[in-house]
């Protein structure tokens, strides 16, 4: 399996895995427990079906979208994800110059392996995925950093105040840094280009956090202990209205799935909000992000920027997405599996692919905007 054969989602999937050290692996691939939200954030897409129209002139198709002021080429972006240059020596760097190439927004995390002062030079749309420490002081030196660094969007991640429970993490010992053991050496030492790359392309460490924190950049430890450690499980919708003014700027929620939160977003000052369930990492039993978009667009989808991720894997799963009310759609996986397969030229590839997929499924769908999408376009399967 090589790059030129990855022609979706799936093979560079198989690339992947083909790559890196199977911790790594399944720390990307993995979810919660029994994974049921992670199989149904992709399963909800087959439940409901297209309907299209023809003979409707589609010679154009304009894929663009504007999301907190902001237009972008595609109508999906790259979802903020930690620890990248695990994956890919290049890490945030390939991501952000490949979402630049395609003309769309790339996300940053907290837990970030490049410094954003370097991010904040590519110049393209960029969120930044704020996680909420305990240390106050920790949390004022981030934001202080992200705004000097010209972010276009803070978002504040709402379901990650302690790690779900990722048994395939538990069983591999998946740490940052990956601490070699006995009992995985076997896994590292069958992947050597990873080690090697790992061990001489710069020192590996989470830039925003190292001054802090010696866990995750010099000392091992495993992401349960450390959220449980660092992040401030006490947060509530008072600290998160304080964030937002603190911030100043477009400021967006990250995994909202009931409307009651919805418009509670919309009070504090969000101009957008992400309905996600975190790509089933988090609460598993939680229902699809789709299967809760209809409902969240009705309430709120004319006052904010309702935008969606998990289980995207197609350009008709975007087509989807879009036509229920979101306005764009987001994806981890979606370009992890490319970064750790190829670096830039995967993630560049992959966007490419999902951009052809989209641009096709468009014109088969009759449509030259997205703004032409709409649920008449859609049937469910199943009434629930
Ligand atoms: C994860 C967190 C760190 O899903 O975003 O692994």
């Amino acid at each position: 399996m090589k790059l030129k054969h990855c022609y979706n989602y799936y093979d560079f999937r198989k690339l992947a895995k083909k790559r890196l050290p199977s911790p790594v692996f399944h720390y990307i691939d993995g979810a919660a427990e029994d994974e049921v939200t992670y199989q149904r954030n992709a399963s909800a897409y087959n439940d409901v079906d297209l309907v299209p129209n023809v003979l409707r002139g589609v010679g154009n198709v304009d894929l663009s979208t504007t999301i907190f002021g902001k237009k972008l080429n595609l109508p999906f972006y790259c979802s903020p994800t930690a620890l990248q240059r695990l994956f890919h020596y290049d890490g945030e760097r390939a991501v952000a110059k490949a979402a630049k190439k395609l003309k769309t927004m790339f996300s940053v995390s907290t837990l970030s392996t490049i410094p954003v002062e370097e991010l904040s030079l590519i110049d393209t749309p960029k969120m930044f995925q704020f996680y909420y420490h305990k240390d106050k002081g920790l949390n004022d030196v981030i934001l202080q950093k992200v705004k000097e660094a010209k972010f276009d969007v803070l978002a504040l991640t709402v379901d990650t105040l302690v790690t779900g429970n990722r048994e395939r993490d538990l069983r591999t010992g998946f740490t940052s840094p990956p601490k070699i053991t006995w009992s995985n050496l076997f896994q590292y030492v069958t992947k050597p280009m990873w080690g090697i790359n790992f061990m001489t392309r710069g020192k590996f460490e989470l830039p925003l956090l190292k001054d802090h924190v010696n866990e995750l950049s010099n000392v091992p430890m495993t992401l349960g202990n450390y959220f449980s450690n660092f992040v401030d499980r006490s947060i509530n919708w008072n600290d998160a209205a304080k964030l937002c003014s603190d911030w100043g700027g477009h400021f967006a929620l990250k995994g909202i799935m009931s409307v009651e939160d919805a418009k509670r977003a919309i009070d504090i000052g969000c101009t957008g909000i992400i309905v996600s369930n975190h790509g089933g990492r988090q609460l598993d039993g939680s229902r699809s992000s789709f299967d809760q978009l209809a409902e969240i667009v009705d309430t709120v989808g004319d006052k904010i920027d309702v935008i969606i991720d998990g289980g995207i894997h197609r350009g008709t799963h975007m087509i989807k997405a879009l036509s229920m009310g979101a306005k764009a759609c987001g994806g981890g996986r979606l370009y992890l599996y490319a970064l750790a397969a190829a670096g830039k030229t995967g993630v560049e590839k992959a966007l490419n692919i999902y951009k052809t997929e989209l641009e096709r499924d468009m014109v088969l769908m009759g449509c030259t905007k997205i703004s032409e999408l709409s649920r008449d376009n859609l049937r469910f399967r199943y009434v629930a």
